[in-house]
């Protein structure tokens, strides 16, 4: 390949700058044109893109978010949607794309390639539920802002006695949920790989406030059986006497404004460097990742078939510690 163009997709993620500014540069050094398409699948539908030089990526690394902006696109699911995007593609002589975005977005670049259009994905997700990488671009910056928050959460509780309810994001999966909760000490969590026992957690709360602790925090994964307001509201109708009074709050967006960490930054540059190198290689149809802290490929075709599900060791640990 000589030509090729690099897309963020999806919800953006901290450390999609740091890839998108890799596989500029790396590109480049390997002899590439890189071309920069804004706003993900419909920028390329929409043939919105541009040649981007070493110095237009200056300056980008510590930002979170994504300087080509993203998107989701409905319109890219359909066959039409696919074709005007390669015709785009097509008619700038562009030979194949690096997509840097979570599951929908690797959906994407699977059928493009599947299409007969070279793609290259890269594993970019704060929710890290995407099989074929350990951890995705995102999450680790995404769970240290949850944290915080909890932090902050705790002082506020402790001062007045209460429990915070905190809900975290993750869609259908509970890895922010579960990994917030062993951080941050929670007292309990609820998450969608199980069932939420709520008189379990009211227990909880009720003998946290019997053996004197000044607080308690539980984490709500959104993709859980009851979001964070209905837990709350149940837990009182179950148990109008666990002690404390109860607050929610839900982090939302927050989780994936911030800048990235140290993490996200390197990740997101080995990945964008490894793409690159994939493309001037002329290979295509994987997922760049990382296993066993070493970078790896994955065949779309695994991707979409895998499922990530949460290490057992580290659910046992968080019922553990959580008391
Ligand atoms: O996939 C990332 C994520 O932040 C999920 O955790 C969340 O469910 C979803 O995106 C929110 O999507 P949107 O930004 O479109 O509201």
């Amino acid at each position: 390949m000589k030509k090729i163009a690099v897309l963020t997709s999806g919800g953006d993620a901290a450390g999609m700058n740091a890839a998108i500014r890799a596989v500029v540069r790396n590109g480049i050094s390997d002899g590439l044109e890189v071309w920069g398409v804004s706003h993900g699948f419909r920028g390329l539908i929409e043939g919105r893109m541009r040649v981007l030089n070493r110095r237009d990526v200056g300056g980008i690394i510590q930002h979170g978010g994504t300087m080509l902006g993203s998107a989701r696109c409905p319109e890219f699911k359909t066959e039409e949607g696919r074709d005007r995007a390669i015709r785009e593609l097509h008619s700038r002589g562009i030979e194949g794309v690096v997509v840097i975005g979570g599951n929908g977005s690797q959906t994407g670049a699977a059928s493009l390639d599947a299409a007969g259009f070279p793609v290259v994905g890269v594993a970019s997700t704060i929710d890290n539920d995407l099989y074929g990488s350990d951890i995705t671009i995102g999450a680790d910056t995404a769970l240290s802002v949850a944290l915080e928050s909890i932090d902050r959460l705790k002082i506020t509780a402790s001062s007045h006695n209460r429990v915070s309810l905190v809900e975290v994001m993750g869609r259908d999966c509970g890895y922010i949920g579960l990994m917030t909760a062993i951080a941050g000490g929670a007292e309990a969590f609820a998450i969608p790989e199980r069932p939420t026992d709520v008189d379990a957690i009211a227990r909880v709360i009720s003998d946290a406030y019997k053996c004197g602790k000044s607080h308690a925090i539980v984490v709500v994964a959104e993709g859980a059986d009851y979001n964070a307001t209905a837990l709350a509201a149940e837990i009182k109708k179950r148990n109008p006497n666990v002690g404390f009074d109860l607050r929610v709050t839900i982090l939302g967006h927050v989780q994936r404004g911030g800048n990235p960490g140290v993490c996200d930054r390197l990740l997101g540059t080995r990945f964008g460097a490894e793409a690159a190198d994939l493309c001037a290689a002329g290979k295509s149809g994987v997922l760049v990742g990382l296993r066993d802290g070493r970078i790896c490929h994955t065949p779309f075709a695994e991707v979409l078939a895998g499922k990530k599900t949460l290490d057992p060791s580290l659910l046992e640990l968080a019922d553990e510690l959580a008391r």
